[in-house]
């Protein structure tokens, strides 16, 4: 087995070439779409989602060809969520992955429109997989639930909903679960669901894994908006405090968020015991989720 920065550096190489060849070439019409499609799309960031894809196909054998599709299909999903949550009329941020964000490099019409088209693609991208029909309808089903109102979008609203007021730590969670947690979640869901049955042990042991590491990498998204830098984030730091978000840093201070946060990764790994050394890759990301610093 590869180290896991070797499988981290492979894997980021594999994503990109698939994104690559997904997206509309820059000099296909509507050219301007097109280009802030790529420009928010093919611009660097962490790709743990695609890296979770992959390390859980891993574990479970997979070809690379499908879990490419579920790959890009969710970082798709994840570019168009970003650009969104970037305009004016959410967080207003003009910084995004260490470059000017879409509607400030483009125009806010031309970012709404590229967040619109990249989602859209993300289901044609399932739809066209290699895979069976049925298999292709529940992937649909568990990528609508966690991207939809029930999920990614529905989590937004209630983050936009909560700026300036007191929430309670369960508001947090619920709100964290949804913006973040869902579509994390769903990364591992979609492949386990080709080899299991949702009611299988080992699909509910992953599942309960990835429910961990969303809520875990959304504390950590907000601990380090709080002790990190804008030039290492690539966006800028301190919006939540000016924003007056609802974070676990504003209501539990940083370091029983700390805390909670390595409370959650242990959680995660316990909920891989039962797996050998092929589920390494997924340990190493909860560690990751936990310690990164941008
Ligand atoms: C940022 O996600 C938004 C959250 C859901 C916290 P990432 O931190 O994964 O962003 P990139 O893809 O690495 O830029
Ligand atoms: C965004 O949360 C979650 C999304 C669904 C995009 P944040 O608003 O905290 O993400 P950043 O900090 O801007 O990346
Ligand atoms: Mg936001
Ligand atoms: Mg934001
Ligand atoms: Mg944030």
């Amino acid at each position: 087995m590869k180290s896991f920065k070797q499988f981290q550096q492979f894997k980021i190489e594999q994503i990109e070439t698939a994104l690559d060849r997904l997206l509309p070439k820059n000099t296909i019409e509507p050219t301007k779409l097109h280009q802030a499609m790529r420009y928010s799309t093919l611009n660097g960031g962490k790709r743990i989602r695609a890296m979770l894809v992959y390390a859980c196909g891993q574990l479970l054998d997979l070809p690379q060809k499908t879990l490419d599709s579920i790959a890009c299909s969710i970082e798709l999903i994840h570019a168009y969520s970003l650009i969104h949550d970037d305009l004016p009329a959410m967080d207003d941020d003009d910084l995004r992955r260490g470059q000017a964000s879409c509607h400030k490099a483009y125009d806010e019409a031309t970012a709404i429109l590229a967040g619109d088209a990249l989602l859209t693609l993300a289901f044609q991208v399932l739809a066209e997989a290699d895979c069976t029909a049925e298999q292709r309808i529940n992937w649909i089903q568990l990528i609508s639930h966690a991207s939809g109102s029930r999920g990614m979008v529905g989590g937004q609203a209630i983050d936009l909903a909560n700026e300036g007021k007191a929430v309670s730590i369960a508001d947090i969670e619920n709100m964290h679960l949804h913006k973040t947690g869902a579509l994390i979640c769903s990364c591992i869901t979609l492949v386990a669901s080709l080899k299991h049955q949702r009611q299988d042990k080992p699909y509910q042991q992953l599942k309960h894994y990835a429910e961990c590491i969303g809520l875990a990498f959304q504390v950590q998204d907000d601990i380090l908006d709080e002790t990190s830098s804008t030039e290492v984030l690539g966006k800028t730091q301190g919006k939540d405090k000016h924003a007056e978000k609802s974070t676990y840093p504003a209501l539990l201070g940083l370091k029983n968020s700390k805390q909670f946060a390595q409370d959650l990764y242990e959680d995660a790994i316990d909920s891989l015991s039962s797996f050998d050394q092929q589920a390494d890759y997924l340990r190493e990301i909860a560690l990751f989720t936990v310690s990164r610093n941008s």
